[in-house]
């Protein structure tokens, strides 16, 4: 049948609901040149506008997956239990990092496969690579053996996986499409569903952190995943989690490993990084059958942590990926850290009542360990440490935070940028829930 992309979006642009071969069509069409640069965008903005029936976004993100190599792990040696979380991104969250080796201990397979960082959410890659010689992008074999050994392996995107996504997302990132819910579930979920999962965890996050400020439209984004890769054959739950402020102590690319190690090897657990990352480690291990139910998950987990199995699994990982085989006894050497210290006091005392933790990052990004542009360098070695809660007492004795810079003058703008995001009130505001929600297919309630 001869492809006529313009009919395509004349009839998204009207309105009219599209069938499984003009979908299929549509997305061959990006995935090999077929539809120009300006029909990629129409497209976009059509499906912007007019939005697309679940049966269309299911359609589309199978497609999308379909538009590369989807991974076959019994045909790796692997025949059940794979699984993996994803995160719309926030600043601050390491979960990745522990979640991965965490889940292997307790008997799951994790090939992860992540992103870096752009604006002011942090990316996992960027944080592996603050570890020297770990590879993000090994050849398929490595991964697989990795995946085998230590049960947990976390890479960048390869080229043959969804590349219907990624020319589709460099369109949208110059269309202003983004913002659009059946394009980011098609999105995400056909990366993910490429990678072969038999179950799936979403972090999806609001607050003023979050990819998703607004509660609302952060859950319309879980239930439509939750929802569409069901419906792909994939069982998936979703938790709603809070980005009002950083997750756990640290921000920045070195110190989050850092903290990741201190949380597996159980020298320090912040609480709520904690509840965060055993809340989707426990769905994955429930989802991938390595446990029965939450409460079996939660005995898994506690034990994986104690017994060290679970840092065990992520030095595993790091020296499979080519990283020192001694990097968990020795992270703090392995790791570089930037030299000036600076410990950031809040503008008067008092309590920490709320973040603009999009700030925060934005901070980092300003020191240089972040990026506004995909092509751009980082310095892995700044960030920040010992992160001061919403609802603790700061002051002249109890600082907000303390920032690694390469000089006096990144330290002076750092403080700056983050005295400025933190308000400080009289009274100390009420607790709020770091889990707030559990949406799974058949309606999980709140949690
Ligand atoms: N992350 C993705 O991978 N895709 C989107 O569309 C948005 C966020």
């Amino acid at each position: 049948m001869t492809f006529i992309p313009q009919e395509i979006i004349r009839k998204k642009r009207d309105g009219l609901e599209l069938s499984e071969p003009d979908i299929r069509a549509m997305v061959r069409g990006i995935t090999d040149g077929g539809a120009g640069e300006g029909q990629v965008a129409a497209f976009a903005m059509a499906v912007f506008f007019r939005g697309m029936t679940l049966s269309e976004r299911i359609t589309l993100t199978e497609a999308m997956r379909d538009s590369g190599r989807v991974l076959d792990w019994p045909s790796f040696g692997i025949a059940r239990g794979v699984a993996d979380k994803h995160s719309t991104g926030g600043v601050g969250d390491k979960v990745s990092l522990i979640l991965g080796p965490l889940a292997a201990a307790c008997g799951a397979f994790v090939p992860m496969i992540s992103g870096r960082g752009l604006g002011h959410t942090g990316g996992t890659l960027d944080k592996f690579d603050a570890i020297p010689g770990y590879d993000t992008a090994p050849n398929l074999t490595t991964f697989a053996q990795v995946v085998r050994d230590a049960g947990c392996a976390i890479i960048g995107q390869t080229a043959d996986l969804a590349p219907a996504d990624r020319r589709l997302y460099a369109v949208r990132d110059v269309t202003a499409t983004v913002e659009s819910i059946d394009l980011i579930t098609a999105s995400i979920l056909s990366k993910k569903l490429a990678a072969g999962l038999q179950g799936l965890v979403m972090d999806v996050k609001y607050g003023s952190g979050a990819f998703m400020e607004n509660y609302d439209d952060a859950r319309a984004l879980a239930e439509s995943i939750v929802t569409v890769a069901t419906g792909a054959g994939v069982p998936t739950t979703a938790l709603l989690t809070d980005m009002n402020e950083v997750l756990g102590d640290s921000v920045g690319n070195a110190v989050e490993v850092r903290e990741a190690v201190d949380f597996l090897t159980g020298v320090h657990q912040e609480p709520r990084l904690s509840e965060v990352t055993l809340a989707c480690t426990g769905e994955l291990l429930v989802l991938s059958g390595a446990a029965r139910d939450m409460e079996d998950a939660m005995r898994k987990m506690e034990t994986a942590l104690a017994s060290g199995a679970a840092a065990e699994r992520f030095g595993c990982m790091v020296a499979g990926l080519g990283g020192p085989a001694d990097f968990l006894e020795r992270a703090g050497e392995y790791l570089d850290f930037a030299p000036v210290k600076r410990l950031v006091y809040p503008a008067r005392p008092g309590f920490i009542t709320a973040m603009d933790s999009r700030a925060v990052g934005m901070a980092l990004v300003a020191m240089g360990g972040g990026r506004t542009r995909a092509d751009q360098a980082i310095d892995h070695a700044v960030g920040m440490t010992g992160f001061a809660r919403i609802g603790e007492a700061v002051g002249p004795d109890q600082p907000l935070c303390t920032v690694l810079a390469r000089d006096e003058g990144q330290a002076d703008m750092a403080a700056e940028r983050i005295s400025a995001a933190v308000a400080i009130g009289d009274t100390r505001p009420a607790p709020r829930p770091v889990v707030r929600e559990r949406i799974t297919a058949d309606g999980g309630g709140a949690s």
